[in-house]
């Protein structure tokens, strides 16, 4: 079984995606998502699901991911550049479809920002209200596991809850080569869920949002001995919430949307992932976000 649970706040075809963009109002501007990578897609797909009306402009920092093991300041630069790219592309509210973004800048990029914005966390509480064994393995990148914001949501949902916390070492390279299910690829998760099941879980939460796109190797790994945690549909109902609070629902498109998709690097590799996992065929933008003087080098290799 995989949960789609409630987390605290924190049919492709259609138009020009330029158009959802000349917005008249505000409410008429896309909502901007974003990720370091590929993994917001999973984010995407969600609140394309809930909310069909709703123009979306997605950014992958794919020249950049992963941000799993990149430091703070890395990341925290990242979020508020990208954060401000789609305001300036008439951006009317922004997703932080990212749990290391989360992690780091959430706080910081509320402040900077004057739009609504939504992160997202691993479900520590919906795993915490499911597990009948009292155990639950987390899977999450490094920076995430080791951020405060982590520690006070286990603090605060963990209950009695034993959670085995494993860094996901590989796992977002692999998504980004649009790896899901090779051979390599299920010896490391099998490395990854081995002691899980071993010490008793019965729950696994997915606490990146890259690993919802491996649901299926997984499944073929644990069977059903794990129940899966992936928190997209609660952050699409809290985009909801947010977009109806602020009165900035889009009215019903004249023909359906398709969502206008950029990338800071070539882009071959999104436009796959959307196209075999999503159903979505859409060109991508390559566009150039640069990187701000305090943050890291270069890196050595660009993703898709
Ligand atoms: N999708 C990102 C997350 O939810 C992956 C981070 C990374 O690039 O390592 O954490």
């Amino acid at each position: 079984m995989t949960l789609k649970q409630d987390v605290p706040a924190s049919t492709p075809t259609g138009v020009s995606p330029a158009a959802a963009c000349a917005a008249a109002s505000p409410a008429d501007g896309p909502v901007g998502v974003f990720d370091s990578g590929l993994g917001g897609l999973s984010v995407l797909r969600a609140v394309r699901a809930q909310m069909p009306d709703e123009p979306l402009l997605y950014v992958a920092d794919s020249r950049y991911a992963p941000y799993g093991e990149r430091d703070n300041a890395f990341i925290v630069e990242r979020t508020l550049a990208i954060g401000e790219w789609l305001m300036s592309q008439g951006a009317k509210a922004l997703v932080v479809a990212c749990n290391t973004a989360t992690a780091e800048s959430i706080a910081l990029v509320r402040e900077r920002l004057a739009i609504p914005v939504v992160g997202v966390e691993p479900g520590i509480k919906p795993a915490a209200t499911h597990s009948q064994t009292r155990v639950a393995g987390v899977l999450a990148t490094q920076v995430t596991l080791r951020s405060e914001r982590f520690q006070a949501l286990v603090a605060r949902h963990g209950a009695d809850c034993r959670f085995i916390c494993q860094p996901g070492h590989g796992l977002v390279e692999a998504i980004e080569r649009c790896d899901v299910d090779s051979p390599p690829l299920r010896e490391l998760l099998t490395r990854y869920l081995e002691p899980m099941l071993a010490a008793g879980a019965d729950t696994l939460v997915l606490g990146c949002t890259h690993y919802p796109f491996l649901d299926a190797t997984i499944r073929d790994i644990v069977g059903e001995r794990l129940t899966l945690i992936d928190t997209s549909i609660a952050i699409a109902r809290q985009l909801e919430r947010v977009l109806d609070t602020h009165g900035l629902r889009a009215r019903p498109p004249a023909s359906a949307l398709l969502p206008r998709f950029c990338s800071t690097s070539d882009g071959a590799h999104l436009r796959e992932l959307a196209a075999r996992l999503l159903g979505l065929d859409a060109a991508v933008e390559r566009i150039d976000i640069p990187l701000r003087p305090s943050t890291q080098h270069e890196p050595e290799a660009a993703c898709g």
